[in-house]
């Protein structure tokens, strides 16, 4: 039994996401779902108090599971809360060669490791990016994420139908 730190920034969670985190718990016990911000992402939909709620209200059912907002370095809040290692999820080669580069950069300051996980392969196109442009646009995400975010997202966004959706652009002249 380990605990592991499985960092990302969560906006918002998604299936994919809960299904790394089930992976975890399946695998190694003790979980922490470290909210952070991404300096990749400087312009994220939710705050970091709104996600953390989100994920909360998403995992109840897992009592191994704990939610942390961290400011700062991921390796800096593994050595906080005594993880042994990093946990990511890996969907496509893309997000290979973009964690493996955050694995060996964060071995060689820190001494963390940090382990993958494979996504299931009927998650692996669900995007926290995706689902932000979908319902902005007052589109359907119901399936792609948990029951509580999707209640968030539809009050912040409410559905709207097909027709309304979509409206000729305005021409340039
Ligand atoms: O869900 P994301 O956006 O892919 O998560 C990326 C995240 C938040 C895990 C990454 O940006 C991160 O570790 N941020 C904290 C800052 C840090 O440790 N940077 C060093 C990277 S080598």
């Amino acid at each position: 039994m380990a605990t592991v730190l499985y960092p990302g920034s969560f906006d918002p969670l998604h299936l994919g996401h809960i299904d790394v985190i089930e992976q975890s718990v399946a695998l190694f016990g003790n979980v922490i779902v470290g909210v952070m911000h991404n300096p990749g992402k400087p312009s994220g939909m939710f705050s970091l108090e709104e996600r953390i709620e989100m994920i909360i209200a998403s995992i109840s059912y897992l009592p191994s599971v704990k939610v942390v907002g961290f400011e700062g370095l991921a390796v800096d809040a593994v050595k906080q809360v005594k993880a042994a290692f990093i946990v990511k999820g890996l969907r496509t080669g893309g997000d290979f060669e973009v964690e493996q580069q955050m694995a060996h950069t964060n071995h060689a300051v820190s001494g963390v490791r940090t382990v993958y996980l494979p996504c299931k392969p009927a998650l692996v196109s669900i995007s926290s990016r995706f689902i932000r442009e979908i319902a902005q646009y007052g589109g359907d995400v119901t399936s792609l994420v948990p029951a509580p975010v999707a209640s968030k997202l539809a009050k912040l966004f409410p559905p709207s139908s097909d027709k309304s959706r979509v409206r000729p652009a305005k021409r340039q002249k």
